[in-house]
């Protein structure tokens, strides 16, 4: 991969992650993932963001500094929009090739950056409105704390609109030679849009109020490009993905999309079964449905579809007289992610005897979700069962359609 001048003074750089590791070691990334890093040439120097030692990310960048005429040594200014080690793990050598860097970040960076890092020396805290001259380009700062972290800024190029706004509009998916969002068809941006909102649901649902605060500052801005820290650089279509952002915050309370997400789990085939008949009233009522088996799919596609869904399917078995353990992880992430305000039905099998009514309600509680009565049975499901089931299918979906 090569360096990109996205405009006289600003170059792109970028390492695409291709790992089986984990993403914050707990999300998959089998479409990878881009760490994009900035840089801004005037009679200074300054990069936007590092990145992590991870798949040789630190040789990719800088081999792309050579390519936009600069030695890592001869940056004047590192600003650290965020300090989640993506973005900052090779933050120690980095310094110790450049140890006349100024590192620019928010109060809270600055110490994040003496606390992961020990580096006390060198470093500036800026606020919102503080400006950087480089001498021919400036940047401007604006705090965005808790998107998805408390330090988090952006940075802002007014002369040509440049927002580096860090992990806000960011994506999973590696960019290979294209960086662009009009260098891409129709069809690879669909799979930007199911990676930026499975990103979205995996890593910032939590903070969607932050994200929507964010926003509304943030569009002050003229913004001509939005440049993230992962995914595309949005330099034809900005707006797209500002929108696409506010939608996903907005899936948190409502309106989400009139869709049904089904999650599933089954020790020996009951509850699946029966799951079918459910599934035929959804279709009677002709209302999408994403499915999901757990633990068999990782959490990290369940939630995205989850997050994006005005309905909800929960159908597991009781075991051990609590719920199927591996549904109590998913119900876990979804109120840590807030996938709240839903229409949802549980239904599912006992074998000896019920009990996962009872720590499911306690696992609900907090995310406020509007429930049909639940459907349980004992062993295989009779015919009069299998009836009421699909009858429950088509009131789920009309609850979803009315919603
Ligand atoms: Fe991409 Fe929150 O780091």
């Amino acid at each position: 991969m090569k360096a990109v001048k996205l405009n006289p003074k600003v170059w792109v750089l970028h390492a695409d992650i291709e790992s089986k590791d984990l993403f914050e070691g707990i999300w998959p990334i089998p479409e990878g993932v881009s760490l994009n890093s900035y840089l801004v040439k005037g009679q200074k120097t300054a990069l936007v963001d590092l990145m992590r030692d991870w798949c040789s990310a630190p040789e990719e960048l800088k081999k792309q500094l050579a390519d936009a005429g600069v030695d890592l040594t001869k940056i004047d200014y590192l600003i650290l929009n965020h300090l989640e080690p993506d973005h900052t793990g090779w933050l120690a050598e980095f310094k110790k090739i450049n140890p006349t860097v100024e590192i620019i970040a928010t109060a809270k960076g600055v110490e994040l950056v003496k606390s992961f890092y020990k580096i006390n020396d060198g470093l500036r805290a800026v606020k919102s409105g503080d400006v950087l001259d480089l001498g021919g380009v400036t940047l401007c700062f604006e705090e965005v704390p808790n998107v998805h972290w408390p330090e988090t800024m952006a940075t802002f190029e007014p002369e040509s609109g440049v927002l580096f706004s860090c992990d806000a509009f960011g994506s999973y998916g590696k960019l290979g030679n294209r960086v662009f969002d009009d260098e891409y068809y129709a069809e690879d941006h669909a799979l930007f849009e199911e990676e930026s909102l499975r990103y979205y649901a995996n890593i910032v649902a939590s903070f969607s109020l932050f994200v929507k605060k964010a926003i509304e500052k943030l569009v002050k801005l003229p913004i001509k490009v939005v440049a993230p820290s992962h995914g595309l650089i949005w330099r034809e279509k900005p707006q797209t993905i500002i929108d696409r952002y506010l939608k996903f915050a907005n899936y948190m309370e409502g309106p989400q999309e009139k869709e049904i997400c089904v999650v599933w789990g089954s020790m020996y085939g009951n509850t699946r079964l029966a799951l079918e008949a459910l599934l035929q009233g959804i279709e009677d009522e002709l209302i999408p449905y994403s499915i999901h088996r757990v633990p068999d799919e990782d959490v990290a596609f369940v939630l995205a579809d989850a997050y994006k869904s005005a309905g909800i399917v929960i159908a597991m078995p009781t075991y051990e007289y609590k719920m199927f353990p591996p549904m109590a992880y998913v119900l876990n992430m979804f109120e840590r992610k807030h996938v709240w305000n839903r229409q949802a039905l549980r239904i599912g099998s006992w074998g000896w005897v019920g009990g996962a009514k009872k720590e499911y309600e306690a696992a609900i509680a907090p995310l406020k979700w509007t429930s049909l009565e639940s459907i349980e049975w004992a062993g295989a499901a009779n015919d009069a069962v299998l009836t009421q089931l699909r009858e429950q299918g088509r009131e789920l979906a009309r609850a979803v359609k009315a919603g």
